[in-house]
């Protein structure tokens, strides 16, 4: 089975279409938000999506009830700061990743196989196109860096978006470049 990771979408709707478009394409069967998506409306696009989104909250959500409603409404699951799903045997952690320190627990609970974080906007692990993911040993941590367009701000530049693609059973990822 395909699962699709994307984060910090930060209200780029357009760069949300492109990645829905890639999810749809490579049919995906769930697709997981690590948080920030700011504007509630970011979630209704997903209504297009051929997936189940599950997503968690990130720092920049303030729009809690609001952006729960519209998970509802597309049918997905909002599952609050911290989040666990199980497919194809993988144990999945979803925070995040606001602060350094649960994520660290979260790593050296040794309860899942990998897990989903976002935040940082830079991509976890650094500098990979694709990869495997480690059968009994250390838990891996994917972060699909930025959801939304390169940005140069104050706080720095913020590299092209871009989304994961995780196949559950050879147990490899992919990482797709948004354009
Ligand atoms: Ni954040």
């Amino acid at each position: 089975m395909k699962l699709g990771i994307i984060s910090d979408t930060h209200d780029d709707i357009d760069n949300v279409r492109r990645a829905i478009d890639i999810f749809n394409r490579e049919t995906v069967k769930y697709v997981i938000h690590a948080g920030d998506y700011v504007f509630p409306g970011v979630v209704m696009e997903f209504k297009r999506m051929n997936a189940k989104l599950i997503g968690v909250l990130g720092n920049n959500d303030g729009e809690k009830v609001h952006l729960l409603k519209a998970f509802l409404e597309i049918g997905g699951e909002l599952k609050g700061e911290l989040g666990e799903f199980s497919i194809d045997d993988l144990k999945i952690g979803i925070y995040h990743g606001t602060s350094t320190e649960i994520k660290r627990h979260l790593i050296a609970s040794g309860r899942y196989h990998f897990i989903v974080c976002g935040h940082t906007h830079r991509r976890e692990p650094a500098g990979f196109d694709r990869g495997n993911i480690p059968k009994n040993t250390s838990t891996l941590v994917l972060n699909p860096g930025t959801g939304h367009k390169k940005v140069e701000s104050l706080a720095g530049t913020f590299l092209e978006g871009g989304v994961i693609i995780v196949d559950t059973e050879c147990r490899e990822y992919e990482y797709i470049n948004l354009p």
